[in-house]
Parts: structure tokens; sequence; C-alpha cells
């Protein structure tokens, strides 16, 4: 499949970029700083370009079979995520790229008392501007008329081993027996991209963990 992939450079996208290679994918990765892709592969083509440019967007990803965004704001600059997510609907839908896909947060998914998890008490002070704008990222996206999906890790992320093994939910965060929440990079890159091999999300939001 014809994949494009933006924030290749970062914990999540790389590893998604790792994991796309690995299951055949041809991929072209949008980064701001070429140098910082190490990869280097046939079915890999590294171009320069700024997810806040939709043409740059609508450019690139013209034709694709899906657009995955990785991208994540800088601390303090969290409301760019807007700006972002308006730029990645408008290219995906000025180069008519099949589909999108989006990792973003889990602060807005449900926890069993209906309360959003960034609403729960012990829910970090200092990450909810950015949960914030991942709900009004979210938002935006959901009121598109693309194809997007929106994939919202576990409440925590964790650099522990790709297993294969987890639970898909949608809305709700899932949580194991001991009421944790957690996936780790490898496992998170692995969901995201059987979604691809096999759409199950298409206009809908959905959550993995262990
Ligand atoms: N539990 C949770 O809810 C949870 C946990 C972890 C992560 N997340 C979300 O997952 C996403 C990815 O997280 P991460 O930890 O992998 O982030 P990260 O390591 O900070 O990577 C961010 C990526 O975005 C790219 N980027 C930033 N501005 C860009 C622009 N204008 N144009 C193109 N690319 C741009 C960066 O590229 P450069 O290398 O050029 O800077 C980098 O590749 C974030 O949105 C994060 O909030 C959620």
């Amino acid at each position: 499949m014809k994949v494009a992939i933006f924030g290749a450079t970062g914990a999540i996208g790389k590893t998604i970029l790792w994991e796309l290679m690995d299951r055949g994918h041809e991929v072209i990765a949008i980064v701001r700083d070429p140098s910082k892709v190490e990869m280097k592969h046939e079915r890999l083509r590294v171009e320069q370009g700024d997810l806040l440019n939709p043409d740059q967007v609508a450019d690139f990803t013209a034709g694709q079979e899906a657009v995955v965004s990785a991208y994540g704001p800088k601390f303090g600059s969290e409301e760019e995520l807007l700006e972002v997510t308006r730029s990645l609907i408008e290219g995906v839908r000025r180069g008519k790229a099949a589909r999108l896909v989006v990792v973003g947060g889990a602060g807005s998914l449900l926890t069993d008392s209906n309360v959003m998890l960034m609403d729960t008490p012990g829910f970090p002070e200092e990450v909810k501007p950015l949960a914030m704008a991942h709900a009004d990222a979210y938002g935006i996206l959901a009121e598109s008329d693309i194809n997007w999906t929106y994939m919202s890790p576990a409440a925590t992320i964790t650099t522990g081993q790709r297993t294969g093994q987890f639970r898909i939910g949608m809305n709700r965060v899932v949580t194991d027996d001991l009421g944790e929440s957690t996936i780790s990079i490898g496992d998170f890159a692995a969901a995201l991209v059987d979604e691809l091999d096999d759409p199950q999300f298409i206009q809908s939001r959905f959550t993995v963990a262990y």
C-alpha cells in the first residue's frame, strides 16, 4: 500500500515507520528536516515539508492510499494542533488521498463513570492543555467529510516490547485487570498498521491497550 507519513522523526512516528517498512508498504515520509531520518530503504522516499502548509500536504499526499499523522506540538504551543488538523484535512481533500489516520490523545476517552479521562482526579495538570487541544482537534476531524480515523493511545504509552497482543476499544479507555491503561509504542504502531491493512474504523475513533 502507498502510505504517506508525517511525524516520522518523532517517538511514535518513527516506530510506525518501522512497522510500515516491515510489512512491505511503499512509504513517503514528509519531515521538516530529512537529515533526521536515519532509515534508508528502496521503498522509502523522504521529502521535506511542513504540516502547517496545506499546499505541501496536498502535493506530497496526492493519490496515496493512506496518510498517517503522528504529529505532536511543542510544550506551550498546543494550539498549533488545531491549525495542523485543518491543514491535514484540506491537504488530504485536495490531494484526494483515500484516508487519513491521526495519532491523537487519550485524554478525551471516556472512563467507566462517563467522564473524560482528562477530567478525572489525578490527571496531570501540565498535560491538560495538550489533552484539550487533542480533544478539539478530534472534533474538527469528526466534522470533516474526508475518510478520517482518530487513534487514541492508552492512557500511558511506554517504550516496552512489541508483543502483537492487545485489545481494541472505541471511545472508552481500555483497562487491564488492575485498572491500568497502557500500551507499548511498538504495539501501538502494530495496531495502527493493522487498521491500514484491514480498515475497521473509517470515520471513527479507536484506542488500543493491554
Ligand atoms: N496517552 C496519550 O494521550 C499520548 C501519549 C503519547 C503521545 N501522544 C500524542 O501522540 C502524538 C505523537 O507523540 P510523540 O511522542 O511521538 O511526539 P514527538 O516525539 O514530539 O514527535 C512529534 C513529531 O511531529 C513533528 N512535527 C512537529 N511540527 C511539525 C510540522 N509543523 N510539520 C511537520 N512535522 C512536524 C516533529 O518533527 P520534527 O522532528 O521536525 O520536530 C516530530 O516528528 C502527539 O500528538 C502526542 O500528543 C498521546
